[in-house]
This record gives C-alpha cells, sequence and structure tokens, in this order.
C-alpha cells in the first residue's frame, strides 16, 4: 500500500519534470536587436535554434544557443549533407573563451579536428555568452532547394589549443541529432510587436520534430498519470 503510494507519487512528478528540461523557444532576446521567424527547443543538451530561412535565396541566419558543460566549455551545430551522423558534418562551433572565434569544422573523423571550410559558404561568425549559455550566430548560403536539414549538435567540456577536445559520450550527446524542416518551427513573436496588433498567424503546417516531441512526452505524461491513478485505486479497493 505504501509501496503503491510511493510509486505513484515518484512518477507522477518524474512525469512533470521530464516535459520542462529543455530550454524554452520564448524568453529568448539576443543582443544587438537580432530577431528571428523560427524557434525550435531540440530535444538534447538543453539546447535551442532560432532562425530565419529565406528560401528564396536559400540563405540561413541562425542562432545556436546551449549551456556548455563548463566555463571553458564549447558547443556546436552542425549539417551533415548525408546523414543523421557526426561524421560528415559540416560544423560551425564557439567557445566560452571569448578570445576564441568561432570557427568552421569540416568533420571527417573522430577527434582531433582542426578548422577547415565547409560546404556551405558561412559568414558573420559570432558568439555571445551569458551567465547561463552560450549563443553561436552564423550566416549559411544552402544548395537551392535544400528546406529540410540533417542537424547535429553538441556540447564539450574542455578545449586544448583553442581546438575543441571530445565531448563526453553521454546517451544525451550521441542521441543529439534530428531532422529540421527550416520551413517550419514555433514562430518567434518578437518584444517589438504591440500588444494590439496580434502575430502573424502561425502556419497551419505540421509542428517541428522537437514540437512534436514535446507533444508526445506531455500525451506521455498523462497518460502516465491516469494508469497510476487506476492502478492506486485498484490498491485501495
Ligand atoms: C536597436 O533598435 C533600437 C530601436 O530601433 C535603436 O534605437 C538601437 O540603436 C538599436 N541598437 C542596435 C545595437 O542596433
Ligand atoms: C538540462 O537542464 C536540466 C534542468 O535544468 C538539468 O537537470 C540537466 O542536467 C541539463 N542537461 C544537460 C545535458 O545540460
Ligand atoms: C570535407 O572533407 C571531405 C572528406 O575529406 C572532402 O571530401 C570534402 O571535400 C571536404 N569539404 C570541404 C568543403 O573542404
Amino acid at each position: 500500500m505504501a509501496t503503491s503510494l510511493l510509486f505513484f507519487f515518484f512518477f507522477s512528478f518524474a512525469s512533470l519534470f521530464s516535459s520542462s528540461m529543455a530550454l524554452s523557444c520564448s524568453s529568448f532576446s539576443f543582443s544587438n536587436n537580432r530577431t528571428f521567424v523560427s524557434c525550435s527547443s531540440l530535444p538534447h543538451l538543453n539546447a535551442t535554434i532560432h532562425w530565419t530561412f529565406d528560401p528564396s535565396t536559400s540563405s540561413l541566419s541562425l542562432a545556436f544557443t546551449a549551456p556548455p558543460p563548463s566555463s571553458s566549455g564549447w558547443i556546436a551545430w552542425a549539417i551533415n549533407p548525408n546523414s543523421l551522423t557526426m561524421i560528415g558534418s559540416q560544423a560551425l562551433i564557439a567557445f566560452n573563451d571569448p578570445t576564441i572565434k568561432p570557427q568552421t569544422f569540416n568533420i571527417t573523423g573522430y577527434s582531433p579536428i582542426k578548422p577547415s571550410p565547409i560546404d556551405f559558404p558561412t559568414s558573420d561568425l559570432q558568439s555571445e555568452s551569458s551567465s547561463t549559455h552560450l549563443t553561436l550566430f552564423a550566416k549559411l548560403k544552402l544548395p537551392q532547394g535544400l528546406t529540410s536539414i540533417n542537424q547535429v549538435w553538441q556540447v564539450g567540456t574542455s578545449v586544448t589549443s583553442g581546438l575543441p577536445d571530445k565531448h563526453e559520450m553521454l546517451p544525451d550527446n550521441l542521441q543529439s541529432m534530428s531532422k529540421l524542416d527550416l520551413t517550419k518551427g514555433q514562430r518567434v513573436t518578437t518584444a517589438t510587436s504591440t500588444p494590439t496588433s496580434p502575430a502573424p498567424a502561425p502556419p497551419s503546417s505540421a509542428p517541428s520534430a522537437a514540437g512534436s516531441h514535446r507533444l508526445l512526452s506531455k500525451v506521455r505524461a498523462r497518460v502516465l498519470f491516469f494508469i497510476e491513478f487506476f492502478l492506486f485505486f485498484i490498491y485501495l479497493f
């Protein structure tokens, strides 16, 4: 009886917390009046991506945000043109140390990695750090017609001679990749829009991968809750 009660509370709390781990898209503001059209909370490493994509010119402007695991850490965001893997990723890496500039890396193997040109013309590589997060900004020119990408992201603890050291091999580090449809994602409502003029209606498209992930975990939490509730009553009576 007491065990089932404990069980009930444990799972209820677990399901409550599991859906509130990731950084949320709202409540973000970037310096220099930088704004983006779309946002997606990524399902691993508490990361978030904001972007503006212009399909007519294939230009992508992005801000990737994640908490680096240490004060001397790094964060990376990449497009892999071929598959959802680290190898082959065309990566952008930013460092918590402001003296090290963000750079591009063509990831051809496991460590060590070194800066190199990548498949996509890249400009405006910048980084910005707060007490809790590091953000990487970049503009990429994608091949015409590419709107759905394989995105791979990562964080690491340390840097040696200006180069990122190998990341952890925890489940979160190994699962941090997903498809991203650049024409979808959560619409960002900027602080500049006045409350009286309604924000443009979000497109009637399906939610992003991260959005549906969140929805799924909410549904799962509800279902779990009812199963536990039901079991709890069976134990009681
Ligand atoms: C941001 O926008 C405001 C209002 O448009 C302007 O006064 C300010 O100079 C801008 N700041 C930067 C850094 O561009
Ligand atoms: C993500 O955030 C949660 C809650 O703040 C924290 O418990 C967890 O360790 C973080 N995960 C990573 C990989 O930083
Ligand atoms: C990245 O590395 C691969 C494998 O070595 C090579 O084929 C490709 O040309 C490189 N890309 C660029 C932009 O240098």
